[in-house]
C-alpha cells in the first residue's frame, strides 16, 4: 500500500444535515470535546450568551445569532482523519448547504425525536439521495418527550425513501430514559444524565440478560418487544445497501448529555465510506492516484477581518498536496501560488504543509478562483457534478447611489460567479433580477456589496417567481422560442439562457406547447449539460 493508499483510506469527510434546533451544533461541539479537539464546551457557540466561534465569520451571522456559512473541522480519532464540514443551520439556508453536499463522501441526519423529520432535512436527503451519499441516522433529545421510537422510525422511512434500520434501540424517555440497547453486542449502556461524562469510564453496560436491567420495568420490557418486533419485520444492516443509499443506520441519543456520540463515531469510522472517485468530463478520478487533483465547492470572503481575502474550499480529489506546490487551474490553464494554502479547525485557521484526499483546503485568493474551478499538476480536467438549483425566490436589485454603479455591477458580478447569488439579466428589460433558495441570501449580499465594494442597494419586488434554464436540440426550436418569448428570456452569470416565468401555469403553458425546449431546474457547473 502507498502513502497516499493508506492515508486516504484513513479519512472521513462528512456533513451534518438537519433542521434548526435539532442539535447539529451541540453534537458537532461533543465530537470535538469527545475527541479532544477543544476543551472547554461552549467555544462552538453558545447563542445565548452572546459568544461566537471563529467559524461565525460575518457579522451578520453574529448579528443573527446564526452560522450562515460552513466551516470545515478536521478531526483525529482512532487512527481516522474526520474532516466535518459544517452546513448552515437556518431555515434560511442558502445554495452553499446543496454544495457542501458534493465534497462529502458521507452524511450524518439529525432528528430531533419530538419533531420527527422536518421539511428542510427532506429537501437536504433528496440531494443526499440524488447524488448516492450515504447517510447515518442520530435520533436526539431521547431525554426529553419524544414520539414513539417506531413512530419515528416510520416517518423517516416514509419520506427519506429507504430502510432505517436501527443498530440502537432506546429504552424509556423524557424523565424516564433509562439508555439504549445496542443490537449489535446486546448490550444496554445506562443514560447517566450530565454533560461531563466524557470519560469512557464512566460508562455503565450490561449486557442485555443482566439482572439489573429487570430494574427498567415496563419500559424495558416494551423496548424488548419493539426489537423482536424490528428483528422480524426488518432486514437486516447490509453495508453495500448503505453505500447505495438503500439503508441508513439509526442511533439514539442525547447530544447535549453526550449519551451516543461515540457510538456515532464509531459508526462513521466504521461504515462511512473513505474518499471516493470523483467525474470529470475526461474521466473518473481514483483518490488514490499519485498526482493531485481538487475541486472548488465553496467561495467565502471576508472570513476573518483581519485578512480581507476570500478563501476558496477545495476537495482534494485525489493524490497529495503539499504546500508551495504549483497547481495548475484548468480554467484559464494559470498556474497557482499554494504557499499560503490554510487549513481550517473552528478555532484558529492554521498553515496546512501537507493533505491527502478528502480533505479541504482553502486557498486565499483575490477572485482568481471560481466555483467549480479545478486545480492539477497539469492534467485538463473538467469538474461535472457543482450545482445550481432553479431560484426559488426573486428580487430587483439596483445601485441606491448612481454614482457607485460600476462598483455595484463589478460586485455582483463577482458574487454571482462565487454563487454566493444567481443573477439574471432579462433581454429585453432593463433589470437586474437577483434570485435566492432562501431571504438571507438577498441580506448577506447586500451586506457584502456594502462592505467589500463600497456599494449599498435597494431591492424591489418582482413579478417573476420561476426560472428554468433552457437547453434544446432543436436549433431552430430554440431561436423561434427566445424569439416569440423575449419577454420572459433571461441570462445568467454564465450567459446561459434562461426562461423566467410571473406563475406556474405560465411556465406550463410554455411547455407544453415546446416540445422540443428542454427545461432545467438544476444547472451542473462546468458542464455542459443542464439538467
Ligand atoms: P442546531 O445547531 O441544530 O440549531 O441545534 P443546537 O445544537 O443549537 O441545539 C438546539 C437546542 O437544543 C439547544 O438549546 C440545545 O442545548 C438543545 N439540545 C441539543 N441536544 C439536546 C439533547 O440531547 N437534549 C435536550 N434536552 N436538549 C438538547 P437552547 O436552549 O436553544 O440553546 P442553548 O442555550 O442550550 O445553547
Amino acid at each position: 500500500m502507498t502513502i497516499i493508499h493508506e492515508e486516504v483510506k484513513k479519512r472521513r469527510t462528512f456533513a451534518i444535515i438537519s433542521h434548526p434546533d435539532a442539535g447539529k451544533t451541540t453534537i458537532t461541539e461533543k465530537i470535538l470535546l469527545f475527541t479532544g479537539a477543544i476543551q472547554i464546551a461552549g467555544s462552538i457557540k453558545s447563542r445565548k450568551s452572546n459568544k461566537f466561534a471563529s467559524s461565525d465569520w460575518m457579522e451578520i451571522e453574529k448579528q443573527r445569532g446564526i452560522s450562515v456559512a460552513s466551516s470545515v473541522m478536521q478531526i483525529e480519532f482512532m487512527d481516522h482523519i474526520l474532516n466535518l464540514l459544517d452546513t448552515p443551520g437556518h431555515e434560511d439556508f442558502s445554495e452553499d448547504t446543496y454544495r457542501v453536499l458534493t465534497a462529502v463522501d458521507a452524511v450524518l441526519m439529525v432528528i430531533d425525536g419530538a419533531h420527527g423529520v422536518e421539511p428542510q432535512t427532506i429537501r437536504l436527503i433528496n440531494v443526499c439521495r440524488a447524488r448516492n451519499i450515504p447517510i447515518i441516522t442520530f435520533v436526539n433529545k431521547m431525554d426529553r418527550e419524544v414520539k414513539e421510537p417506531l413512530e419515528i422510525m416510520a416517518e423517516i422511512e416514509s419520506y427519506i425513501n429507504m430502510s432505517v434500520i436501527p443498530l440502537s434501540w432506546p429504552v424509556g424517555m423524557g424523565k424516564n430514559f433509562h439508555g439504549v440497547i445496542d443490537l449489535i453486542r446486546n448490550h444496554m449502556k445506562i443514560f447517566k444524565p450530565g454533560e461531563d461524562n466524557l470519560k469512557q469510564t464512566c460508562e455503565i453496560i450490561y449486557d442485555i440478560n443482566h439482572q439489573k436491567l429487570t430494574n427498567y420495568g415496563e419500559d424495558y420490557k416494551k423496548a424488548i418487544s419493539e426489537i423482536t418486533l424490528i428483528n422480524d419485520a426488518m432486514p437486516k444492516f447490509m453495508y453495500d445497501e448503505f453505500i447505495n443509499c438503500k439503508q441508513s443506520p439509526m442511533f439514539f441519543g442525547s447530544a447535549i448529555n453526550n449519551f451516543g456520540i461515540k457510538e456515532l463515531l464509531n459508526a462513521l469510522i466504521k461504515y462511512a465510506p473513505s474518499p471516493q472517485s470523483m467525474q470529470t468530463l475526461q474521466r473518473l478520478i481514483s483518490p488514490y492516484e499519485e498526482k493531485f487533483s481538487g475541486v472548488v465547492f465553496k467561495i467565502q470572503a471576508n472570513m476573518n477581518q483581519f485578512h480581507r481575502d476570500r478563501i476558496a474550499f477545495i476537495r482534494i480529489s485525489s493524490g497529495k498536496f503539499t504546500r508551495g506546490m504549483t497547481l495548475k487551474l484548468t480554467r484559464n490553464k494559470k498556474e497557482v501560488k499554494t504557499n499560503n494554502v490554510v487549513s481550517f479547525l473552528s478555532k484558529k485557521r492554521s498553515i496546512l504543509d501537507e493533505a491527502y484526499a478528502g480533505d479541504i483546503i482553502g486557498i486565499p485568493n483575490h477572485g482568481t478562483l471560481r466555483l467549480g474551478d479545478v486545480l492539477t499538476q497539469g492534467e485538463n480536467l473538467q469538474f461535472i457534478g457543482l450545482p445550481f438549483f432553479a431560484p426559488e425566490i426573486f428580487q430587483e436589485i439596483e445601485s441606491k447611489n448612481p454614482l457607485r454603479v460600476k462598483q455595484f455591477r463589478t460586485g455582483l458580478k463577482q458574487l454571482g460567479e462565487e454563487g454566493a447569488i444567481q443573477i439574471f439579466k432579462p433581454i429585453n428589460e432593463n433589470i437586474i433580477l437577483v434570485g435566492a433558495i432562501g431571504n438571507l441570501q438577498f441580506e448577506v449580499i447586500a451586506h457584502r456589496l456594502k462592505l467589500e465594494y463600497n456599494a449599498e442597494v435597494i431591492f424591489k419586488p418582482t413579478k417573476y417567481i420561476i426560472s428554468r434554464w433552457i437547453m434544446s436540440n432543436n436549433k431552430k426550436a430554440m431561436e423561434k422560442f427566445i424569439k416569440l418569448n423575449s419577454q420572459n428570456i433571461a441570462l445568467d452569470v454564465s450567459e446561459a439562457i434562461v426562461y423566467i416565468a410571473s406563475s406556474k401555469s405560465q411556465l406550463k403553458v410554455a411547455q407544453e406547447l415546446n416540445p422540443d425546449i428542454k427545461f432545467y431546474t438544476m444547472k451542473e457547473y462546468g458542464s455542459n449539460e443542464i439538467y
